[in-house]
């Protein structure tokens, strides 16, 4: 076991050992205080929960241009203590993505999937979601268990997204496809590559070819209002920023719920005690989330830059300083949550946790998320007397063989066999 002195020393973006506890990891880093420069890169590390807010609500000594890839190359020198023009002038690439806009230009962007989060929207997503969830969770009961990661999860939030899309029928195994062979965000074994823009360049394909048809031919779908929306201001998106903000909720919205479903499934089969409560209660299935989201939530981190000379608490931030702002550290504050590394439903004000970020960059999806994965937990305690880990795949409590993916943004475990009853 690595000492904290070791720990602090170790690459949070390639050394896999950090992998398996990251919260160790964090903890260690948190000894040296809420704000760290960190030793294997020049990076601040953010772990406290008061320092965490104040920088995912500064957007404007904060910018959001290298999220989601904290390593990427600057395509200038960084000079004085102002870089926002900079920052401003670096031409955008056709697969920039809305998570690094940054003012107007996020706000406009984030506009456009407003037709997509309305109350009667959602309505008929849930429905989908039921539907989808009883028949896939039947299928697996049957069967006496599954790998629910990659044969559940994946494709199920997958397929909720492309219902709320309302991708085609016919196109959405295709989009399965794509994703399931897709490396997760913030691959830690090509740091700094953009291996995710594959997949998107296919999806971007599809998205094009829909919004030329509804521009074209407008009809009665989501899809026509996505593609007819105009910006707050009045004036007509370029097609490909439709297309853009179409395919980011793949993006943004595939690893982190399935993760979440895996985190959320992990914890239920191992402490029988908790799953009896839920099944016994269904209301707590919310505040158990929340827990989860709190404490394990599948997004770890997630990326600013210092657009000026400024401060986070009582440390001084020099313009062009790479920020990263972990949700889990923060998650875990003593100086915010009270014994926080305990599992416990029912904390108060639970929903001021960062597991779906804060700010204007606040997570677009976070009720689609919370709807989801609430659904199909309920299909499976609906459907079984219970749920237990496969020990032929995970071992024995006490000395599992558990694998997570290799992110330094999701939290996930890579695969959970478990068996139903
Ligand atoms: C458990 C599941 C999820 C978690 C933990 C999560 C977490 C987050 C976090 C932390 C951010 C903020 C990033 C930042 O401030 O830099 C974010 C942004 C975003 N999320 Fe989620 N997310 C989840 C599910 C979803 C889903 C299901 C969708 C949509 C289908 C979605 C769509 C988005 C979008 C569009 C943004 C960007 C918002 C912006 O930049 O304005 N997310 N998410």
């Amino acid at each position: 076991m690595a000492s904290a002195a070791q720990l602090v020393e170790k690459d949070y973006f390639t050394d896999h050992s950090v992998l398996l506890d990251p919260y160790d990891y964090f903890e260690s880093i948190r000894a040296h205080g809420p704000v760290y420069q960190m030793r294997s890169r020049d990076v601040v590390v953010v772990t406290g929960f008061a320092e965490a807010l104040e920088v995912l609500l500064n957007t404007r000594d904060f910018s959001s241009w290298l999220n989601p890839d904290p390593l990427v190359a600057l395509p200038f020198e960084v000079e004085g203590d102002d870089i926002a023009a900079q920052l401003a002038s670096v031409p955008s690439s056709p697969m920039e993505l809305m998570v690094s806009y940054d003012g107007d230009r996020h706000a406009a962007a984030r506009s456009l999937l407003n037709p997509l989060f309305t109350p009667s929207r959602l309505k008929a997503n849930e429905a989908f979601m039921r539907a989808y969830a009883e028949d896939m969770v039947r299928k697996v009961v049957a069967a006496g268990g599954c790998e629910l990661v990659n044969k559940v999860a994946t494709p199920f939030v997958t397929m909720v997204i492309a219902d709320l899309l309302g991708v085609p029928a016919e196109d959405r195994e295709a989009f399965r496809e794509v994703i399931d062979a897709a490396p997760p965000p913030g691959n830690m074994d090509a740091p700094g590559s953009d291996d995710v823009i594959h997949p998107l360049m296919v999806m971007a394909g599809y998205f094009t070819r829909y919004v030329a048809e509804r521009r074209a031919q407008p009809r009665d779908d989501v899809m026509t209002e996505m593609a007819l929306a105009k910006y707050p201001d009045g004036s007509t998106p370029d097609a490909m920023e439709v297309v853009k903000s179409a395919m980011f909720l793949f993006a943004a919205g595939q690893d982190t719920s399935a993760k979440l479903i895996g985190n959320s499934m992990r914890r239920l089969a191992e402490d029988q005690v908790l799953q009896q409560q839920l099944r016994e209660d269904r209301t707590l299935i919310g505040p158990f989330l929340e827990e989860v989201l709190r404490l394990e939530g599948s997004t770890k981190a997630t990326f600013r830059i210092a657009s000026c000379k400024t401060r986070i608490g009582d440390v001084e931030i020099p313009a062009g300083k790479r920020v990263v702002v972990s949700l889990s550290a923060a998650n875990r504050d003593p100086r915010r949550w009270d014994d926080p590394g305990t599992f416990r439903i029912g904390r108060p004000r639970i929903k001021e946790h960062l597991a779906f970020g804060r700010g204007a960059h606040t997570c677009a999806g976070a009720p689609l998320a919370r709807a989801e994965v609430a659904v199909i937990l309920e299909r499976f305690l609906d459907h079984t007397t219970s749920i237990t880990l496969d020990e032929a795949h995970h071992g024995p409590a006490g000395t599992r063989t558990i694998e997570y993916e290799p992110s330094y943004i999701i939290r996930g475990l890579a695969n959970l066999h478990i068996k139903l009853a």
